[in-house]
């Protein structure tokens, strides 16, 4: 009898996509510093076009998808993102619409609702206009406020995301405040991973530790006065945790995202790893991709991984954590996640946390003193790309 290779029995094992996120697009009246898209983003040309997205929810839907976030960039920016929902919830998907809410208007609103939209979840960058427009780069607060207007107006739930970070996580009270006055039912407050962008900016906007115990001292504190009335989740960032996170439940276990040119990732920062066989949806079915291609199966089971993951009683609940932490931090994915301490490159992580401890030039965030930061935008793309 022949035996079964390890990456056999893990595809063998493999479960069905259960979340499927599409990136519509990487266009984005945004440049926010901490976004996670590639920063190679630029170079990304050639959107799907809309029966190509339509085929890709049929196929993931029929392997067993069942929860649907489209993002982006920002995916208001497709004129098809109505035609899209409404062939997800002809499907059975469950619809979330993750925006910055520009460009959502009356007429849009109405017509995503019209085709089936379940959820949307709202960003803000910051609680002040100040801020909000200097990390995203815009003049957009105002219209912000304006969308999170419609979204109560049309009955949806109301749901905010806040990425914080060094230069906004002191300001966490009033966030909340903010969020109360709007009227979210549930609010995710997500300190910054680093990727992408975020990871380009990483020593400008990690936090310090006193930060983050600060943060989450405000948030238990609100937490009690506001009851069940609104749902904080509070996401320390796992720079300061002694073990890694389980990034995706293990790359190919639950989760597929398929970028703007129809690259299918194993998580939306799998493009980087350098050697990934990643397959693309206009060569090959969702079926193909997910349980046969070499990309998605290069980091199932146990059997790609180093010491001291491999003999580690803790592997089959951390999964070694992120390989996109582990191939930023160390070059190599199949590294141990730096933020474990068992990991021989922890020191990477310490190290990093103990500059946050140092104040930087500007420990009040001032527009008038720009910290230097990469802003997420076509021109730097490019640059970026090139060097
Ligand atoms: Fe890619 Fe964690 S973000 S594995």
């Amino acid at each position: 009898m022949n035996a079964v290779s390890p990456i056999d029995e893990a595809r063998r094992r493999a479960g069905p996509p259960l979340w499927l996120l599409l990136e519509l697009t990487y266009r984005c009246p945004l440049h926010c510093v901490y976004c996670s898209n590639p920063v190679e983003f630029a170079r990304v040309e050639q959107e799907l076009e809309t029966h190509e997205w339509l085929r890709v929810l049929r196929e993931a839907r029929a392997l067993g998808a069942v929860q649907l976030g489209l993002s982006g960039g920002e995916p208001l920016q497709r004129k098809d993102l109505e035609e899209i929902v409404a062939e997800a919830r002809r499907l059975g998907f469950y619809t979330n619409l993750i925006t910055s809410g520009i460009g959502l208007n009356e007429t849009r609103i109405r017509a995503l609702k019209e085709a089936g939209l379940d959820h949307i979840q709202l960003s803000f960058q910051d609680s002040t206009r100040e801020l909000n427009d200097f990390l995203s780069s815009t003049r957009t607060f105002e219209l912000k406020a304006r969308a999170a207007e419609l979204i109560r107006r049309h009955d949806y739930p109301m749901v905010l995301n806040v990425v914080l970070h060094r230069l906004n996580i002191d300001h966490v009270g009033e966030i909340l405040e903010m969020a109360e006055r709007i009227g979210a039912e549930y609010v995710e407050l997500a300190n910054t991973q680093f990727y992408g962008w975020a990871w380009l900016n990483r020593d400008r906007l990690l936090p310090s530790r006193e930060q983050v115990e600060r943060a989450e001292q405000v948030t238990r504190a609100f937490r009690e006065r506001v009851g069940e009335r609104m749902r904080i989740y509070f996401v320390v960032p796992d720079y300061f945790e002694r073990r890694p996170k389980a990034c995706m439940n293990g790359l190919g276990s639950v989760f597929l995202t398929i970028a703007p040119d129809g690259l299918a990732l194993p998580c939306h920062s799998a493009r980087m790893l350098p050697g990934l066989a990643l397959p693309n949806v206009r060569e090959a079915s969702i079926e193909w991709i997910w349980y046969d291609s070499p990309g998605f199966n290069r980091f199932r089971g146990f059997g790609w991984m180093k010491e001291p993951c491999r003999s580690c009683p803790e592997k089959e609940k951390d999964f070694g954590g992120c390989r996109c932490q582990a191939y930023l931090l160390t070059g190599d994915a199949e590294n141990a996640d730096p933020v474990c301490d068992l990991s021989p490159h922890h020191h990477l992580v310490t190290e990093a946390v103990a500059r946050a401890a140092q104040p930087q030039e500007t420990e009040k965030p001032q527009v008038t003193e720009k910290p230097v930061l990469f802003y997420r935008d076509r021109r730097n793309s490019e640059m970026l790309s090139l060097s």
